[in-house]
């Protein structure tokens, strides 16, 4: 499957299209960066580099016909695709003339969308291709071992914002990676030097909540008798690292959301409110759609994180990957414990492909780590956990069909219902002639 390099920027006011949108794209391999609103779009037009704008037109505050006025001035070379709830021709006339190069109507389909945005890509002068130039692939940079599809989409979005500030929200369950995917966009990109600092949005108690995020003034309660820094000044002109948001109490919440907005906080105990350069990663194991219709998660907030995500998948869809890893986590313990090298016996990796791993790579690594421990020279099946060992298959897939004889039975009796017992009628149906239905009936 090969990865389109194209940068799209969606902007819409409607989430769910919004989503939609991103959803199509990214199944046909482009990269999205997501706006709610023209102002935010503009932010990120100033920062990434964009090959394709897609913009709803009607919007709440500044209109979307005003953001395709400022691509055309700004990025003349910039292909603008407009979905819009309202094909009137007045409308449409206006904006052809600010510049459109496509239209899309909702409802859309994928084909529709596909075909307008190949359409608007292709229709860029040929030496202006915008992402194209700058993007360097590296796998290694990132640390991540895997050569399967599913790890090489996360690298390439690694790649992309590693040398800017988006903010970037990765999900997946847990072991996947998702902090090593942080660490990875911070240490690979051209903000490495400045600090990576990692949070855990759970286990900050609420009274020390604001003080510990945003810092404090001397004098600002007893004991307070110096400024300090928090974790935001402490990750100026690097990332914070926001993990487990979906354990954020509501009143963080809040103040990150002032944070991600306003670009600035204030410490307790002081008026001034100090600028704050920081890329913000959050990573969640949860599904934060839930938590927002629960109401524990505020959606503005969620939008806010959004902006480009990162899906960690799972390592059972993504089995390639386990003899690479396996191998990788063999010699860093056999080195680590045995001071020596080690080797798989045969059947091993097959055994360890067969299972499906609920805690991702952390269960992989310790399993490795354990067979180390139990073994000699050689990592054996009976250095691995009873779960790993015995492979019992169910015949599921057998139950839940049926054979093609009881199937034809039901259907002939089905027609033959439907016909009154009528059998000539039922052979013309069935496309057989009237003796070979007899003898199935028979
Ligand atoms: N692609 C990979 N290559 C090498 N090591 C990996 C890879 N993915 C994850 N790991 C290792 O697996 C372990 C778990 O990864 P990590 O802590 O990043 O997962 P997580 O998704 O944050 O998990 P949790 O949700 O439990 O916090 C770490 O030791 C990490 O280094
Ligand atoms: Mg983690």
């Amino acid at each position: 499957m090969a990865l389109n390099l194209e940068n799209i920027l969606l902007v819409d006011d409607d989430v769910h299209i919004l989503e939609l949108l991103q959803r199509h794209l990214q199944t046909l391999n482009y990269h999205t960066y997501k706006a709610v609103s023209v102002k935010e779009a503009i932010a990120i037009l100033q920062d990434k580099t964009i090959d394709l704008l897609i913009t709803d037109l009607k919007m709440p505050g500044v209109d979307g016909l005003e953001l395709v006025k400022y691509v055309s001035e700004h990025f003349p070379s910039m292909p603008k695709l407009v979905v819009t709830g309202y094909p009137s021709i007045d409308g449409a006339l206006e904006v052809m003339k600010s510049g459109v190069t496509e239209y899309v109507t909702k409802p859309f389909t994928k084909e529709e969308l596909k075909t307008a945005v190949k359409k608007a890509l292709d229709s860029r002068p040929k030496s202006l291709s915008n992402s194209q130039a700058n993007t360097v692939s590296s796998t290694e940079s990132s640390g991540l071992i895997g050569q399967s599809d599913a790890i090489k989409k996360v690298i390439d979005i690694i790649n992309r914002v590693k040398n800017n500030k988006a903010t970037v929200f990765i999900t997946g369950e847990s072991g996947t990676g998702k902090e090593l995917v942080a660490r990875s966009i911070h240490y690979s990109g051209k903000f490495s030097k400045a600090p990576f600092i990692a949070v855990n949005c759970g286990a900050i108690p609420e009274n020390l909540l604001e003080s510990e995020l945003f810092g404090y003034a001397k004098g600002a309660f007893t004991g307070a008798e110096a400024n300090r820094d928090g974790f935001f000044q402490a990750a100026q002109q690097g990332t914070i690292f926001l993990d487990e948001i979906g354990n954020a109490s509501l009143a963080t919440q809040a103040r990150l959301l002032r944070v991600l907005q306003e670009k600035e906080v204030t410490r307790v105990g002081s008026q001034k409110v100090e600028p704050v350069d920081v890329r913000v990663v959050a990573a969640t194991n949860v599904n934060l759609k839930e938590l927002i219709a629960k109401g524990t998660f505020r959606e503005d907030l969620y939008y806010r994180l959004t902006v480009v995500e990162v899906a960690v998948p799972p390592l059972k869809e993504r089995k390639e990957d386990i003899a690479l890893l396996a191998n990788k986590f063999l010699q860093k313990y056999a080195v680590e414990f045995k001071d020596t090298r080690m080797a798989m016996a045969p059947g091993v990796i097959e055994a360890l492909e067969r299972y499906d791993w609920p805690g991702n790579i952390r269960e992989l690594e310790n399993v490795i780590q354990r067979a180390v421990i139990m073994s000699d020279k050689e990592v054996t099946i009976a250095d691995l956990p009873d779960q790993l060992k015995y492979h019992i298959e169910f015949p599921e897939v057998e139950e839940a069909f049926l054979p093609l004889k009881t199937v034809e039975k039901e259907y002939i009796l089905k027609v033959l219902q439907a016909t009154n017992n009528n059998k000539s009628k039922a052979a013309k149906i069935l496309q057989i002639d009237r003796k070979t239905l007899s003898e199935k009936i028979k």
